[in-house]
């Protein structure tokens, strides 16, 4: 195959990698070679662009490691990852929504029994959680897992810190025969996602803010039941409609009450879809 030009060579490439054993790989081989294509020609893309775009996804590789995660970032502000949590993730009204990962979460979190506090030593204000895990026809979903992590009073995850002895802000229980589960933690408050990377660099260029409305991140678990993914936001927070991730759903935004003592209280359910 010789003498490609711009009319012939997106076809010679597909054709290429059209051997690919794999047909789901195939297929997205084939759709990427095309749009990344497409896109380049739609933009007219110069050799002096390209190469700054690819000096941007080295820095984005080199800004990773088992902490920080770049590109999860870069997934994340370019919506593709609320994009992909929103096609594969359509469940029966009824059902508590699903909403991005983010890239704080670690296994092997501490367990915590019911009424325990997972802060765990987490700088902020006393916030208490509660509520049942159900299914979709309201009964109690008992010995579920619920996985909670969330930012600390100063925005920050326990994973971003390097001298932390032992994990803060997040742990695992489980709900009781009725469904219900509780514990002590912190309030939620907004934080800004780590911006002195390159994501922060693109952000800034494009006069966006890096700030995430405040909430707390679950994974529930049970038997039966989709696992799902999603967070609990707090009603009235100045960047609710401005999610740097877009991962904000209405059904999750809630009234987080403060009791008379000062303290918070956060109410809420959740409803799994059961597996079919
Ligand atoms: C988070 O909520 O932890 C998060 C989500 C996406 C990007 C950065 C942080
Ligand atoms: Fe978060």
């Amino acid at each position: 195959m010789r003498n490609l030009n711009e009319d012939t060579i997106t076809q010679a490439v597909i054709e290429r990698f059209s051997k690919t054993p794999d047909p789901r790989l195939k297929e997205i081989l084939s759709s990427l070679i095309q749009h990344l294509h497409a896109f380049a020609r739609e933009v007219k893309l110069t050799e002096e662009e390209w190469f700054r775009g690819i000096d941007f996804l080295t820095r984005t590789g080199q800004k990773c490691d088992d902490k920080r995660q770049e590109f999860i970032l870069l997934s994340d502000t370019l919506g593709l990852s609320m994009l992909t949590v929103a096609m594969n993730n359509k469940k029966p009204v009824g059902c508590t929504e699903a909403t991005v990962f983010g890239p704080f979460y670690i296994e092997g979190a501490p367990s915590y029994q019911n009424g325990q506090d997972v802060a765990n030593g987490a700088s902020g204000m006393p916030c208490w959680v509660r509520g049942h895990v159900l299914g979709l026809d309201g009964q109690p979903v008992a010995n579920a897992t619920i996985e909670v992590w969330q930012a600390d009073a100063d925005g920050n995850y326990d994973v971003q810190y390097a001298d932390l002895a032992h994990p803060q802000a997040r742990g695992v229980l489980q709900s009781r025969t009725d469904g219900s589960f509780d514990f002590k933690t912190i309030l939620a408050e907004a934080y800004p996602i780590p911006s002195d990377g390159p994501v922060g660099e693109m952000l800034r260029a494009s006069n966006n803010h890096p700030w995430r409305p405040a909430h707390l991140h679950f994974m529930i678990k049970a038997e039966g039941y989709e696992t799902l993914i999603t967070h609990v936001f707090r009603d009235g927070d100045q960047y609710l409609d401005s999610d740097v991730v877009f991962g904000v759903r209405h059904s999750l935004v809630v009234s987080w009450k403060q009791q008379s003592n000062g303290d918070h209280l956060l109410e809420f359910n959740f409803v799994l879809n059961p597996l079919q």
